[in-house]
């Protein structure tokens, strides 16, 4: 594992396998510190650059025979450290205290009866702050040499310290939004206490991550794999300032993308002076297809074609080293098991759909430090203009999974030309920007209309429209009801083939963003 800014000042996330780790992860870096995540299990060697440990929250109790016990004596005096919900019950365990189930689950918001203002954690925090409570346990008596930083009507210990160091723990969630003063909270924690310098900021990622790339592959040459979205697009342009031409992109047209996407994509890779080859490859994937309507069976024929094509156009450069993937830091974070103890699953992530071994390449991964939102955020710093930074995400194998059933060039084409007028739509209406991820649907079925005289027998088209941060849970789009209608109607009059139109009004779970 590459890690371009380990001698960046940093501040380490202990992780018991809360559904809020990565959020703490994200507030950190708002506040412009660098910050890691690792498993409980999995502590790193501590060495100057850390700063400051945060212990995040859990889906276990302390009381759990199994549950997380690390050993902190290694850090404790040495280092400021901040526990979290079960952080903070596991301090006041692991050293005297004692915790308890509480009478009732304490879920949800809660105000501050109690602050020491005078206390460094709590410096700028109002009494009757709004804090954000999720826990089935609760301190009920605190380890000795211990001092109450703040209480609610019903948590009396909702923030304490251990005297004489830097320890502090809080039974509320101060990643969430609801804790209304919770990043002043981490703010107070890792700038005033742990004297973070603030320096996390785009410009300092280019410029580090750029002489890096730069001491790392020399004058070695690199293959990427681009495919119109957001991170293989930052990953090129951070690439294309540290090695130039040594850098050869891929963008390959598998004919599943949006309409005129591949000649409008590419011509914008061209002005972002990118070395990049276009390759036109829609006949072997069509091929690939032909008689094809299971799921997963288009998405297996697409991700081998995908190989095969690009093996074939990497093999044209001759000596090649490197492959160049736009992996990000949710991609590669290792994620501590919720029921199965101290077990954790690597998640793995392939741009370009898992390249065989026989290709030899070393993997560079220029973002795997960084959040989406970073990824942007650099993007932004890199010149890249907000068209190309804020489209909306597209699946691997396209519009394949988005006409049910076999595909066709003609059907391919249809559904082209409704996504199109959806997609156009969504941005004269200025409802683009509102919306996490559209597109349209082309079903296996026909239906009866009338157009003039005539009967018709035609394809039934769904919209679907989703808000989401991270397309792990999202909601359909109350989009406005005059917006559909204009939109059905300009889809029924100038799309040949198709006379209906129904909107998706299902959210995930328990449907799927895409139908396939
Ligand atoms: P689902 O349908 O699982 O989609 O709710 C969640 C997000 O993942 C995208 N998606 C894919 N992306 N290859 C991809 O690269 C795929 O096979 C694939 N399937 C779904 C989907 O567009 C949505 O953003």
């Amino acid at each position: 594992m590459i890690f371009y800014l380990c001698d960046m000042e940093k501040i380490l996330i202990f992780d018991f396998g809360s559904q809020y780790t990565q959020l703490i992860a994200r507030r950190v870096r708002e506040l412009n510190v660098y910050c890691e995540i690792h498993p409980f299990h999995k502590i790193p060697m501590i060495d100057e650059t850390v700063k400051g440990i945060i212990l995040s929250g859990s889906p276990f109790s302390v009381r759990d025979e199994n549950s997380p016990k690390p050993d902190l004596t290694l850090f404790r005096k040495k280092l400021p450290l901040l526990g979290i919900c079960y952080g903070a019950q596991y301090l006041a365990q692991s050293n005297g205290g004692e915790v308890l189930p509480s009478k009732i689950r304490e879920y949800g918001r809660a105000n501050l009866t109690y602050v020491e203002s005078s206390h460094p954690l709590m410096k700028n925090i109002p009494l009757k702050s709004q804090v954000w409570m999720s826990h089935g346990d609760t301190i009920k008596k605190l380890p000795e040499n211990t001092k109450i930083i703040a209480s609610t009507k019903d948590v009396e210990i909702a923030g304490y310290e251990f005297v004489g160091e830097k320890t502090y723990a809080i039974q509320f969630h101060p990643e969430v939004y609801h804790s209304t003063d919770g990043l002043q909270i981490l703010k107070n924690f890792i700038v005033d206490t742990c004297n973070c310098k603030q320096n996390w900021t785009p410009n300092s990622f280019v410029e580090s991550t750029v002489e890096n790339l730069k001491a790392q592959l020399g004058n070695d040459k690199v293959v990427l794999g681009l495919s119109g979205g957001v991170d293989s697009t930052v990953a090129a342009v951070l690439l294309n300032k540290a090695i130039g031409t040594n850098l050869y992109c891929i963008f390959v047209d598998n004919g599943l993308l949006r309409k005129n996407e591949f000649e409008n994509v590419l011509e914008q890779y061209k002005h972002l002076g990118l070395n990049v080859k276009g390759v036109n490859a829609k006949d072997k994937f069509y091929n690939s297809l032909d008689g094809l309507s299971d799921p997963e069976q288009k998405r297996k024929a697409i991700g081998k074609t995908f190989i095969e094509v690009f093996d074939e156009e990497s093999n044209r450069i001759s000596d090649v080293k490197w492959l160049a993937q736009g992996t990000i830091y949710p991609d590669v974070i290792e994620s501590v098991s919720a029921t199965g103890g101290p077990s954790s699953t690597i998640k793995s992530h392939h741009n370009v759909g898992g390249l065989p071994d026989y290709m030899k390449l070393k993997i560079v991964e220029p973002l795997r430090l960084l959040f989406k939102d970073e990824v942007r955020r650099v993007g932004k710093t890199l010149g890249l203009n907000d068209n190309l930074l804020g489209r909306h995400p597209f699946p691997g194998p396209g519009l394949a999974i988005r006409i049910l059933g076999d595909i066709t060039s003609e059907k391919v084409q249809i559904l082209q030309e409704v996504d199109y007028i959806f997609i156009e739509g969504l941005k004269k209406s200025n409802l683009y920007d509102k919306v996490w991820q559209a597109g349209a649907i082309l079903l296996p079925i026909q239906s009866v209309g009338v157009m003039g005289d005539e009967r018709t027998y035609e394809r039934v088209v769904a919209l679907r429209a989703v808000e989401s941060t991270d397309g792990m849970t999202a909601d359909w789009c109350h989009l406005p009801y005059e917006f559909l209608a204009k939109i059905s109607n300009e889809i029924i009059n100038k799309v040949k083939g198709v006379n209906r139109v129904v909107y998706d009004i299902s959210s995930k779970p328990p449907a799927t963003i895409e139908w396939e």
